[in-house]
C-alpha cells in the first residue's frame, strides 16, 4: 500500500528506513573506489546548485549513488526503473535523508509512469536513466516539451539501443553518455553482475539445483556470456542460442552448445533470455517445452517470454512460490514463470553485487560531474564515457583490491610504434 511519507516522496513504508540504512551502510563498504571518488570531492560540492534525477533499480548499491550525489552538493530525485524491482526499505532510507523519492514495490504501470513524471517534473539538470523510459518521456511527452536538461547518462544496453533510435531520428535533445558502453561498465556489470545475480534470482525463486539440468541461454552478449558461464559452473549442461554468426562461434568455442531456439526449446529445463530483443521465446515454443519447464528473463524490459500468450492460453495460474508462477497449459503441462517474466536478477533476488556496481555508478558519477563541466560544448548526441575515466576507473578499482601490475618499457613503448 502506498504511503506518503513527507510532502514529496511517495514510498511503500517510511518505517523500513532503518532497515535500508543497515542496507546501505552494507553496500558502501563494498564499494570503495565510488566511496572514495565522493570522499575525495565532498568538501568542493561540484554538484551544488545542480539537480540530478535518477531513475534507477531501487536496490542498495543504487543508494550509494544517490547519496554520492546529495554528500557532493546535488538536489536528488529518485523513481525505479522496472514497477516491481524496488527494494522498499532502501526507498525509505533515501527518503528519510532529504531525497526525494518515488518508488514502491509492485506499482501499476500508471503508478510507474507517474513517478518517472514525478523526477522529470523537479525539472533536473542531468538525467542517470537505466532502459531510457525517463529520457524518453522527456522526449515524448508534451508536458516536457519546453525542459532542457544539460545532459543525461544511461546505464543499459536497451536504454542506448532506445537513445541511438532517438538520435537517428534526430530527435535527441541534449548529450547523453552512454555508461553502458564504457568498458569498465559492461565487462563486468552486464557480465559478472548480472550472470552471478540472474542465478541467484533463479535460486531464490526455485530453491531447485542447477547441476544436471539443461539451461538455454537465449542471446550471447554480454548478459548472456555471464549467465551461461555461471550456470555451467554449477554443473549445468548449458545450450546457447543466438541470431548473430560472431557471437555464436565464440559461444561454441567457449565450449557451449549452440542450437536454434526450436531444437532449444524441447531440450531445456530452464531457459534464461538474455537478448534485449521481443518475442524470443514464443507462444509456439512454451507449447514445445518439457512439462515443469522454468523461465526467467535477464533482459531489460519483459518481453524477451510471450507472458501475454501464457496468460491467455493458460487454464489456471497459481502463485507456488515468492516470485515464481505455476502456469497450467490446455494440454495439462506445467510452465513456471520468474518474476512475471521482468529482470529476474532484480525482481527475484537483489540485483548485482556492490563490488561490481562500484564500477557502473563511478562511471555514473564521473559522468554526471563530466556532463555538469562540459555541457555546453558538448554536441547533442550520444557520447562515450570519456577514455580516461574509464580508465581510470580501472586504475583505482585494482589499488582498491592491493594488486599491481607492470609498466611496459621504454624499448617496449618504442617497439610497438615501430614498422
Ligand atoms: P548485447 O547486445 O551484448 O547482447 C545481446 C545478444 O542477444 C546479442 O549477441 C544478440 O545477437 C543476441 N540476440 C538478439 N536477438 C536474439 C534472438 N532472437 N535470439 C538469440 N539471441 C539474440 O546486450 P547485453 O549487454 O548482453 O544486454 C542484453 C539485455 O540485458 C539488454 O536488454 C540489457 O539492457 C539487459 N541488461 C540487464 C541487466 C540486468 O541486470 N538484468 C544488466 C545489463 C544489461
Amino acid at each position: 500500500m502506498l504511503y506518503y511519507a513527507c510532502a514529496v516522496s511517495k514510498i511503500a513504508d517510511p518505517k523500513l528506513a532503518s532497515k535500508g540504512k543497515l542496507s546501505y551502510e552494507w553496500a558502501s563498504s563494498h564499494m570503495l573506489i565510488l566511496a572514495r571518488t565522493i570522499e575525495k570531492m565532498e568538501k568542493q560540492k561540484p554538484l551544488h546548485g545542480i539537480h540530478v534525477g535518477f531513475c534507477l533499480h531501487m536496490t542498495k548499491e543504487t543508494s550509494m549513488l544517490a547519496m554520492g550525489a546529495k554528500r557532493l552538493g546535488a538536489d536528488v530525485s529518485i523513481c525505479a526503473a522496472n514497477p516491481i524491482s524496488t527494494q522498499d526499505d532502501i526507498a525509505a532510507f533515501l527518503a528519510s535523508q532529504g531525497i526525494n523519492v518515488y518508488a514502491w514495490r509492485g506499482e501499476t504501470a500508471q503508478e510507474y509512469n507517474d513517478c518517472i513524471r514525478s523526477v522529470i517534473r523537479n525539472e533536473p539538470d542531468i538525467i542517470t536513466d537505466d532502459g531510457a523510459d525517463a529520457h524518453v518521456k522527456l522526449h515524448s511527452e508534451k508536458e516536457f516539451a519546453k525542459l532542457m536538461p544539460m545532459g543525461g547518462t544511461e546505464e543499459t544496453t536497451t536504454g542506448v539501443v532506445r537513445l541511438r533510435a532517438l538520435q537517428n531520428d534526430g530527435l535527441l535533445r541534449y548529450p547523453v553518455i552512454a555508461v553502458n558502453n564504457a568498458y569498465t561498465k559492461h565487462l563486468f556489470d552486464n557480465r559478472y553482475g548480472t550472470g552471478q545475480s540472474t542465478i541467484d534470482g533463479i535460486m531464490r525463486a526455485t530453491a531447485l539445483l542447477f547441476a544436471g539440468k539443461n539451461v538455454v541461454v537465449c542471446g550471447y552478449g554480454w548478459v548472456g556470456r555471464g549467465v551461461a558461464n555461471r550456470a555451467r559452473g554449477m554443473s549445468a549442461k548449458v545450450f546457447v542460442t543466438e541470431v548473430d554468426p560472431i557471437k555464436a562461434l565464440e559461444a561454441h568455442m567457449d565450449g557451449f552448445t549452440v542450437v536454434p531456439i526450436k531444437e532449444a526449446i524441447k531440450l531445456g529445463d530452464m531457459f534464461v533470455t538474455a537478448t534485449g530483443q521481443t518475442g524470443v521465446v514464443s507462444g509456439e515454443h512454451i507449447e514445445s517445452m518439457k512439462d515443469g519447464a522454468i523461465l526467467a528473463n535477464a533482459g531489460h524490459f519483459d518481453v524477451e517470454v510471450d507472458t501475454k500468450y501464457l496468460e491467455s492460453h493458460s487454464k489456471s495460474k497459481r502463485e507456488v512460490r515468492n516470485n515464481l508462477d505455476e502456469y497450467t497449459m490446455k494440454s495439462g503441462k506445467k510452465v513456471y514463470l520468474i518474476g512475471k517474466g521482468r529482470i529476474a536478477n532484480l525482481v527475484a533476488a537483489e540485483g548485482h553485487p556492490p563490488e561490481v556496481m562500484a564500477l557502473s555508478f563511478s562511471n555514473q558519477l564521473l559522468s554526471i560531474l563530466h556532463i555538469v563541466k562540459n555541457h555546453v560544448k558538448m554536441e547533442k548526441a550520444i557520447h562515450d564515457v570519456p577514455k580516461a575515466i574509464d580508465s581510470q576507473i580501472a586504475v583505482n578499482s585494482l589499488e582498491a583490491m592491493g594488486i599491481k601490475i607492470d609498466k611496459p618499457t621504454k624499448e617496449q613503448i618504442k617497439y610497438a610504434k615501430s614498422w
